[in-house]
């Protein structure tokens, strides 16, 4: 059996989607800017995923800019922002300490071209409070980014909360909600964000395609200069196929969106009580609510977090560690370095992020063979935290 609950980290890509971006990469080989017929038709396959996808996320289809991200829309958004508004003089950057490289890399980028960056604190709920962006905020504040969901955690942050109040200082708010969008209603208006980070392969879409929503009116500089694509704001000859496979995956997970919903956070409050009541000395790393309903993070007392992920994957189960190794040694997230938990708490955890397919016979042979590897670690380790 093979099992898989890393969908945070990337999701199958749906089957219509991989027809459909087989049959457009095969026959669908037009330059979406040439003007004859197989151009136009790239054209037409391009513009019903651009509706697609924004209707996804409550936008206008001409607001949307596909890019080949997350990553790509977290640094468009970012630079591209920084670029516009530097003659305005304003040069302060607020972002939340728990947010994704993409966002976290790029800041320092920025701090390197003279802006000032604060990273607010989140404590140990993986929520920012909406006091912490009041006390940072300053005349000078340009950007706000702000995920939507963590990608380690699972939390919503209050978004729409945390906007307006960056509105008081007319601050652009950014949000990079790639672990949001599909699994949860995400809607552009309502989250009041000037821009919005997506990308296709965190919903059954393929990877390399994402887009960048700016709320029509917001000054944004191009980072890809060229050609006219995008309305000049992204240049580069369009990827139809995966363009098209995006707006595929985004109409079927619309379309299931809410019972799949309830689905997974059935299965996986299953995996996090069964975890919690069997085996002792198990935690859940951030607030329970509000969280998407696929994840949950979960520490395991005295057992390395990267021995259990490779004993459960010889047993066909695949999970995240909240560590990433750097350099040979383990580095602890800085997620949950960030929420002050102790280093041997953040070695422990376990990420587990669930996705469509998953079933509750899947959640039960994971109980079946995790008990029994953390007892087999916590044998081995012996006193070792
Ligand atoms: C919150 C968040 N932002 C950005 C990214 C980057 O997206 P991509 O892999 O499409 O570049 C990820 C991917 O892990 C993510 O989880």
């Amino acid at each position: 059996m093979r099992v898989y609950f890393d969908h945070n980290a990337t999701t199958p890509v749906d089957v219509s989607a991989a027809d459909t971006m087989i049959r457009v990469l095969r026959d669908e080989y037009g330059n979406a800017s040439s003007v004859h017929r197989l151009g136009q038709q790239a054209k037409s396959i391009m513009d019903e995923a651009r509706s697609a996808v924004s209707t996804l996320i409550g936008a206008e289809p001409s607001e949307l800019v596909f890019t080949s991200g997350g990553t790509e829309s977290d640094n468009f958004a970012l630079r591209g922002a920084a670029e516009a508004l530097e003659p305005t003089g304003r040069k302060h950057l607020i972002a939340t300490s728990i947010e994704h490289e993409a966002v976290l890399v790029t800041l320092k980028a920025l701090a390197r071209r003279g802006w000032r960056t604060t990273l607010l604190p989140v404590g140990e709920s993986g929520i920012v409070s909406p006091d912490a962006l009041k006390d940072a905020l300053t005349d000078d504040t340009a950007i706000v980014s702000v995920m939507h969901a963590n990608n380690e955690l699972g939390t919503i942050q209050p978004v729409a909360e945390l906007a307006a109040i960056a509105r008081t200082k007319g601050a652009l708010v950014h949000t990079d909600a790639v672990q949001s969008v599909a699994k949860i209603p995400v809607n552009v208006r309502e989250l009041g964000v000037d821009l919005l980070s997506l990308s296709a392969h965190k919903f059954n879409g393929p990877k390399g395609a994402g887009a960048l929503w700016i709320k029509r009116g917001t000054r944004i500089a191009p980072i890809l200069t060229g050609g006219k694509h995008e309305r000049t704001r992204r240049a580069r000859t369009e990827n139809v196929p995966a363009i098209a496979g995006m707006g595929v995956a985004e109409e079927r997970g619309r379309s299931k969106l809410e019972p799949d919903a309830a689905r997974l956070a059935a299965l996986r409050d299953r995996l996090e009580r069964e975890i919690l009541s069997r085996i002792p000395g198990t935690m859940v790393n951030g607030a329970r609510e509000p969280r998407v309903p696929n994840t949950t993070n979960i520490s395991f007392e005295r057992v390395e977090a990267e021995s259990l992920l490779i004993a459960l994957d010889l047993e066909g189960i695949a999970v995240s560690t909240g560590a990433a190794c750097s350099s040979g040694t383990l580095e602890p997230s800085h997620v949950l370095r960030a929420m002050g938990l102790p280093t041997h708490r953040a070695q422990n955890s376990i990420r587990f992020s669930l996705g469509a397919g998953n079933t509750d016979a899947e959640i039960d042979f994971l109980l079946e063979k995790l008990p029994k590897a953390v007892e087999k670690l916590r044998s081995l380790t012996g006193a070792r935290r």
